[in-house]
């Protein structure tokens, strides 16, 4: 017999944290600085334009520069960098410079001035679309210009975060192409 137990409504992440965690890029015009923060709250909205929304807290420094730039990269780490991410997390550009402190590496972006992290799997340039929820939700739909991504491993090991310090590394991976519609596999 299953045993269940209640769990507080604010830890929904615990089940449906999308994930992965990915790290957030932003460039500082005017104190030509770059930064860099952790986020795992993000969603897939739409196929073209290429639509996501992301939870940037009003608390945290990447928010003032999103919001004033109009402009991003967000960088797919795999779990050999988990000690990184957590750094980077933990710690906020108002109050340091984390490309120097924490020896991230970067390259120009094609689209944006935010910097490319080439130590993660993939890379994705973004550009504010609407800042319409940002105001109530702290939520901001960008739209991806151009994603450049590994060639290998073929089946990178991304990190999600669970909340409470715990993470889950993505796993084995299952086909079930044979039970699809093919225009269900369209993307
Ligand atoms: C694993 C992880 C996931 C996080 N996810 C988010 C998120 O989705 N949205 C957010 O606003 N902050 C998130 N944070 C917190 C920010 O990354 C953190 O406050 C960061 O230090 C902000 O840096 P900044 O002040 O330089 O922008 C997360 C932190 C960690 C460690």
């Amino acid at each position: 017999m299953t045993h269940w137990r209640e769990v507080p409504p604010s830890h929904a992440r615990q089940f449906l944290e999308p994930g992965p965690v990915v790290l957030l890029a932003t460039h500082d015009a005017g104190a030509s600085a770059d930064n860099v923060m952790a986020m795992g709250w993000h969603q897939v909205l739409e196929f073209t334009p290429a639509l996501i929304s992301c939870l940037v807290s009003r608390g945290n420094h990447s928010h003032a520069l999103l919001r004033r730039s109009g402009e991003c990269t967000i960088n797919v780490p795999t779990a050999d960098l988990l000690d990184m991410v957590v750094r980077i997390g933990n710690c906020s550009g108002a109050d340091c410079d984390k490309f120097t402190d924490l020896g991230i590496e970067r390259e120009p972006a094609a689209h944006v001035a935010a910097p490319l992290l080439p130590q993660c799997h993939a890379q994705l340039e973004c550009r504010l679309h609407d800042d319409a929820m940002v105001g109530q939700y702290d939520l901001f739909i960008l739209e991806v210009l151009r994603i450049r991504a590994a060639t290998s491993p073929k089946a990178p090991q991304f990190v999600h975060y669970l909340g409470d310090g715990q993470f889950m590394l993505s796993g084995k991976r299952v086909s079930r192409k044979r039970l699809f519609k093919p225009e269900m596999l369209g993307i």
